[in-house]
């Protein structure tokens, strides 16, 4: 392993302090490192060296909340190991007391900060690893007295990816109502799951019918975070519904973060 000399500019060495396996290809690290204070829906980097000493980097969303009561230097990630993917395959073979490198200073525009005042009704739409930073905002007491209504959509391949369900279970119950969870499978059918993809089901309006909240231009704002076609796809339905993409200098009604 590197030296304290060798860690890479910007970043600080933490250590793995919790591994939890959620499929064979899918786990969440959770990390103690003294970094910048961040925001909750922002994104660090991690990074390790390769096996010739050649740093990778990657970045990855917090799933905590830093206001959370472990501390802001205690972070949470949950990551997907890419097959033939650079540095994921490194991660999902870390231990309990192995040490990472995190980058020192948050990114990321995915907050609440963003989010126009006038907002009523938040939409989070999310894919596999994407639900993280969704997760961490809903930590947050700011969004549980800010809203009317927030509706969490996370779309994976297989139910057995519906992952954080007890941590999801706690957040409905501390809404009191105000929060709707809505899971949805691509590849396999299930009676009580909603099947399909996100831009199809917001077009043909099987989304909305299943979380009974109807978006509207003057108080709903939707967050799209994962993979690049699905933002891409539900960007077209949303202009296609009337709604406009978000600029600091034009307030509009969405805003996304591409996972790759
Ligand atoms: C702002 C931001 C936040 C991110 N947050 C997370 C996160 O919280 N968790 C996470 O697992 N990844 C996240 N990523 C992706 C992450 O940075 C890496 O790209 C990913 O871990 C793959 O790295 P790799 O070196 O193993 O693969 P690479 O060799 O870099 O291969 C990249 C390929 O892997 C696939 N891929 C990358 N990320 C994902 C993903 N999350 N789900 C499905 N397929 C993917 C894509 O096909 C992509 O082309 C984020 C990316 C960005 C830009
Ligand atoms: N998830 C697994 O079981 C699994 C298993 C082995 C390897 N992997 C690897 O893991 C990575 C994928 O991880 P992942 O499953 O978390 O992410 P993903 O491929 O982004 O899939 C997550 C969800 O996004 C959907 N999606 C894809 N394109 C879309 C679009 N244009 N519009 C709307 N929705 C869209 C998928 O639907 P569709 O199903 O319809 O594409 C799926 O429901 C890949 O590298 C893959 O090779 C995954």
């Amino acid at each position: 392993m590197p030296t304290a000399n060798e860690i890479p500019r910007g970043f600080v060495k933490g250590v793995v302090i919790n591994f939890q396996r959620w499929t064979d290809n899918e786990f969440s690290l959770t990390i103690k490192a003294n970094i910048a204070p961040y925001q909750a829906g922002q994104f660090t980097k991690l990074a390790l060296p390769d096996k010739d000493g050649n740093w990778l980097r990657r970045a990855y969303s917090f799933v905590n909340s830093p206001n959370h009561s472990l501390g802001a230097d205690i972070m949470e990630f949950l990551i997907i190991d890419v097959p033939d993917g650079n540095l994921s395959p490194n991660l999902a073979m870390l231990n309990v007391g192995d040490e990472i490198f995190v980058g020192d200073k948050a990114s990321g525009f995915m907050t609440l900060s963003e989010i126009p005042t006038t907002v009523k009704d938040l939409w989070l739409l999310s894919t596999g690893t994407a639900i993280g930073p969704f997760l961490s905002l809903l930590a947050e007491p700011e969004c549980k007295v800010r809203f009317e209504n927030i509706i969490l959509v996370h779309a994976v391949r297989t139910r057995q990816e519906l992952v954080y369900s007890k941590l999801i279970i706690d957040l409905l119950d501390s809404y009191e109502g105000k929060l709707t969870y809505l899971p949805i499978v691509s590849r396999e059918k299930h009676q009580d799951i909603l099947s399909g993809r996100i831009p199809n089901l917001l077009l043909d309006g099987k989304l909305i019918a299943a979380v009974k909240v109807t978006p509207k231009t003057q108080s709903s704002f939707f967050y799209l975070c994962g993979n690049p076609a699905m933002v891409h796809d539900t960007q077209d339905v949303l202009l296609k519904l009337g709604f406009e993409k978000h600029l600091r200098r034009s307030p509009g009604h969405f805003s996304f973060e591409n996972y790759w």
